[in-house]
């Protein structure tokens, strides 16, 4: 008889860089550690549902010599960013025991956290989160896998685009994502030196960023301004600026190219503006070196999880290490939004940027 305990792994939600990394991170503790088998569950709930399993072992680590989990962003198990339908319930419950699981270690953001978890309560599953999102908006953890990098490509954007903006006076409006949050906003457009930084959780005004944007022309005698809008900001009457695919999906995006229409509106055509939606770039390239060590002290912790049999937990972030926390506490309290009186706020004030009116 078969007594290896059987370790599934899946990937949910949308990709970031650093995800590969905490399945290698998984992989070697669970098999250099403690022999156990490693499957990966293809397309997240999907897998479940198609009882797909792909058997992860030493030889996953190397490919020709080199280490490739560790570099590469996205996710070798795929992901799908969209709940799966209700009536699949059941089919999902039974996959994991059709699988034969003794353990699953899911890496996901707070909204797939939460359904699988509903699933695992359900179906008596073994389940440990690991978080992970650009947006770094899941509750009791201070970091999510994937938003240094994210946040460093952002970065390095607003540069690129301050040589561009500074050359023909311009003023660029960099649209990020973050869905409801501004972390990914406020922490780039601080690093990137933005001279408005507009995100959903504090209200604006164009005329306000226009005389920011003159203030910097005036007094400092720069004459290109960069401003980083979240894609979840609303406009000051309160919109969000959304349009519909051809799936019929209704998607985030526009309040860039609203901001500077407005910026060249009420400015009386003085200021020049440029729109920038960065989109997908933000979630593609190899994880930064914060983000490795974070997905593979998050993988390491989550098999030591699933080892003491400490279920229905996440690893976390506090307080600059890893810890590990109630799934369910995580869930009750929902997405993390920026706080308008935190410290990063009060510090972007306190150097003269622009953070709406707080
Ligand atoms: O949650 C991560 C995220 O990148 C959001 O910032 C963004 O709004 C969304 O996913 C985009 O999703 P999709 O990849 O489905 O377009």
């Amino acid at each position: 008889m078969n007594t290896r305990k059987r370790l599934g792994i899946l990937t949910s939600g949308g990709d970031c860089p650093g995800l590969n990394a905490v399945i290698r991170a998984v992989l070697a503790h669970a098999i250099l550690t403690h022999n156990w088998e490693v499957v990966g569950i293809p397309y997240g709930s999907q897998g479940l549902v198609e009882r797909q399993s792909i058997p992860l072992d030493a030889q996953t680590l190397d490919f020709r010599g080199i280490d490739p989990l560790l570099t590469t962003g996205g996710t070798i198990l795929k992901s799908i960013n969209k709940e799966y339908p209700g009536e699949k319930e059941d089919d999902i419950i039974a996959g994991y025991r059709d699988l034969g699981l003794d353990g699953l270690i899911a890496i996901g953001g707070d909204g797939s956290l939460a359904i699988l978890r509903q699933y695992a309560q359900k179906g008596g599953w073994n389940l440990v989160g690991v978080p992970k999102t650009i947006d770094n908006d899941v509750a009791l953890t201070e970091r999510s896998v994937g938003f240094d990098t994210a946040v460093n490509t952002v970065t390095e954007a607003l540069e690129k685009l301050s040589f561009t903006a500074s050359s023909h006076d311009r003023v660029m409006v960099v649209e990020v994502m973050g869905r409801t949050a501004g972390h990914l906003a406020l922490h780039a457009g601080i690093a990137g030196g933005a001279d408005a930084i507009l995100i959903p959780e504090i209200p604006y005004s164009i005329e306000k960023v226009c005389e920011k944007i003159n203030r910097v022309r005036e007094f400092l005698g720069r004459h290109y301004a960069i401003v980083i809008v979240a894609e979840g900001a609303q406009t000051p009457v309160g919109e969000s600026r959304t349009y519909t695919d051809a799936l019929g999906e209704v998607r985030l995006r526009g309040i860039g190219e609203y901001v500077a229409d407005q910026i060249c509106h009420v400015s009386g055509k003085e200021l020049e503006a440029r729109v920038m939606v960065l989109g997908h770039i933000q979630r593609g390239g190899a994880p930064s070196a914060f983000d490795r060590l974070l997905a593979t002290e998050f993988g390491k912790v989550a098999v030591d999880l699933v080892a003491q049999q400490q279920h229905d937990r996440m690893v976390a972030w506090q307080c600059g290490k890893v810890t590990s926390v109630s799934l369910g506490d995580v869930i009750a309290k929902k997405t993390v939004l920026v706080n308008p009186n935190g410290s990063l706020v009060q510090t972007a004030m306190a150097i003269g940027t622009y953070v709406g009116e707080v």
